[in-house]
């Protein structure tokens, strides 16, 4: 199976987690866009979605489902993402597309974070994808000062502009032994509005493709 067909395969699979007549949230990224084309198919049983990205946002509308800004939206039973690593614990790194915040603020307010991954993104240990950090402008420098004392090499995601208008700085080098503790030692950076590591609020479910099916991975 091709790493398409993979994602397509979990995107299907995570349509049975949709729960009828309620709200859904929707991530972002290419296994996210292969759930949309699926959510597509069942559009007249949701009563929206909610959109981690204006990415996603246009996706979704160019299919016909309704888009509902997060703060008109009282309960979220799940939000469906993809993951640039993630591990058994279900702890991930997030951002590579750079629309981490808006995903970490979605999956917050979600009740169940099902995660979506072809099987290449099952990591022991958190770090070889560079971890992303969403930084305000003019804070660029003093943070990726204060990223190099944490023990990484930070570089600035070029071209780049995030959708709430700030910088992403791709962290190498790390090897994240203690994601919940590093994801709170980023956030506490003044100038860093949020950073790629989803281990306090990981997923829920993993549905990981790989070559013999769809392995569905429970948070213990
Ligand atoms: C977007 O900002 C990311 O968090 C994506 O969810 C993540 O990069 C996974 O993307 P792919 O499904 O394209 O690998």
């Amino acid at each position: 199976m091709t790493q398409d067909e993979l994602k397509q395969a979990v995107a299907k699979e995570a349509i049975k987690y949709v729960v009828e007549g309620a709200m859904v949230g929707v991530g972002t990224g290419s296994t996210a866009d292969r759930f949309i084309d699926e959510l597509a198919k069942i559009k007249n049983r949701i009563d929206g979605a909610v959109a981690s990205s204006q990415k996603t946002a246009d996706r979704l509308k160019a299919h016909g489902i309704r888009v509902v800004d997060l703060n008109s939206v009282g309960e979220l039973p799940v939000y469906v993402d993809g993951a640039d690593e993630i591990t058994e614990h279900l702890a991930m790194i997030k951002g590579g597309g750079g629309a981490l915040t808006r995903e970490k603020i979605v999956a917050a307010v979600a009740e169940k974070f099902v995660c979506i991954a072809d099987e290449s993104k099952l990591v022991g240990v958190l770090g070889k994808f560079p971890l992303p950090v969403e930084v305000i402008p003019m804070a660029r420098s003093h943070v990726g000062r204060e990223l190099v004392k944490l023990g990484g090499q930070p570089a600035l995601r070029q071209g780049f502009t995030t959708d709430n208008g700030n910088l992403i700085l791709d962290v190498y080098g790390l090897t994240i032994l203690k994601p919940l503790e590093l994801e709170a030692a980023l956030n506490n950076i003044t100038g860093v509005v949020t950073n790629g590591l989803f281990a306090q609020r990981g997923a829920d479910v993993l549905l990981l493709g790989t070559a013999t099916g769809v392995r569905t991975i429970r948070r213990k």
